[in-house]
């Protein structure tokens, strides 16, 4: 066989999507198997979302849509983004990709080369890695500190920085830590991007997920609007992981090529999808807080009985639904997802 490309050989896959494999073929074989590996909800999509999703279907809307998504819902992308992060975006900068992840790939396509070093999160969210070395890009790793309760350290990024740096992905409310950066931390970040001419990735995809604090964004700053790629999505506070739906707020330079990008892989996000994910945004919204109740009580379930445990500690999160204790006997570090 002729060699595979080096692309092939430098992209590398993710334990949780492999351990959930092995999980289900175990429940097919008669096991009970409780899920601690997938980050998803253990609730169900709501009903008015699913509704919406069979009637489009119904109503025949299973034709290919413009590939930067139905104008309905980019349409409702920008009210959105009006109403959680301040600020309006023109409708150019609005594209809709079928999950946030495809939304994390085509970002870094659109912005990094090989050779150029992107920064990011250690522990984090292992697509970043994965597709940094896909493209022949150096990873750098911003480490995450149980002193800093696990929150990127400006400083930090700083000391990474050097002429070579072309992206730096934040990911807050954080995956797998559950930290959630400050204001002024992502602010500093932004800075950071400016003066030093790189772009900023942010993945928001537990923008809704906050305990005790609200959610912020770098693209706060009138500035950063310019360098930043705002990523966000159904998956997780709809509970829509298996509807693969989520979309990108960009520079409108970086929009476009996003759209030629999206284009040659996938054509266009499934059309019901698109539908259904309108009826996410407009429609009534009391899932997010009964969800969010729920999770706040198995936080801090999970939490206060893993810190019962001798050699074991463990923050508690303020946001996503990820608890990450320290086994201090083995000086190992376990992900648990509550
Ligand atoms: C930080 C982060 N980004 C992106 C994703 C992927 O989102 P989606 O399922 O919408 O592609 C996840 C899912 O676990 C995540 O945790």
């Amino acid at each position: 066989m002729p060699e595979l490309s080096k692309g092939a050989n430098g992209i590398y896959g993710e334990a949780a999507f492999e351990v959930l494999a092995k999980a289900q073929e175990l429940e097919r074989k008669g096991k009970s198997i409780l899920h601690f590996e997938i980050g998803e909800p253990d609730m169900e999509t709501p009903e008015n979302i699913s509704k919406a999703g069979i009637k489009a279907i119904k109503d025949k809307k299973t034709h290919y849509t413009p590939s930067i998504g139905i104008l309905e819902l980019r349409k409702a992308v920008q009210d959105e983004i009006e109403k959680t992060r301040g600020y309006r975006p023109n409708l150019e900068q609005v594209v809709i990709t079928p999950g946030l992840k495809p939304g994390i790939f085509f970002s870094m396509l659109v912005t990094v080369n090989p050779g150029d070093e992107v920064i990011y999160q250690d522990p984090g969210y292992p697509t970043y890695g994965s597709v940094s070395s896909f493209l022949g890009a150096k990873g750098v790793l911003a480490p995450l500190l149980e002193k800093n309760e696990f929150r990127m350290n400006p400083d930090d990024i700083k000391a990474r920085i050097t002429p070579k740096t072309k992206l730096i992905i934040v990911n807050s409310p954080q995956n797998p830590t559950g930290s959630v950066m400050t204001k002024s931390e992502l602010e500093e970040l932004a800075e950071l991007a400016e003066e030093n001419d790189i772009f900023v990735v942010s993945d928001e995809i537990y923008s809704k997920m906050t305990y005790e604090t609200d959610h912020f964004t770098p693209t706060s700053r009138d500035e950063a609007k310019e360098r930043t790629i705002l990523l966000d999505g159904f998956s997780k506070y709809y509970a829509m992981t298996g509807w693969r739906l989520g979309y990108i707020v960009a520079p409108v330079k970086v929009a476009e090529r996003l759209q030629d990008f999206l284009v040659s892989a996938v054509s266009c996000t499934a059309a019901f999808t698109q539908w259904a994910g309108l009826e996410a945004l407009t429609g009534d919204q009391s899932f997010i807080p009964e969800m969010m109740k729920r999770f706040k009580e198995k936080r801090d379930k999970i939490v206060k009985g893993l810190n019962s445990i001798p050699g074991f500690s463990c923050l508690s999160p303020k946001g996503a639904f990820y608890a990450f204790p320290q086994i201090c006997t083995k000086l190992t570090i376990l992900l648990l997802r509550y």
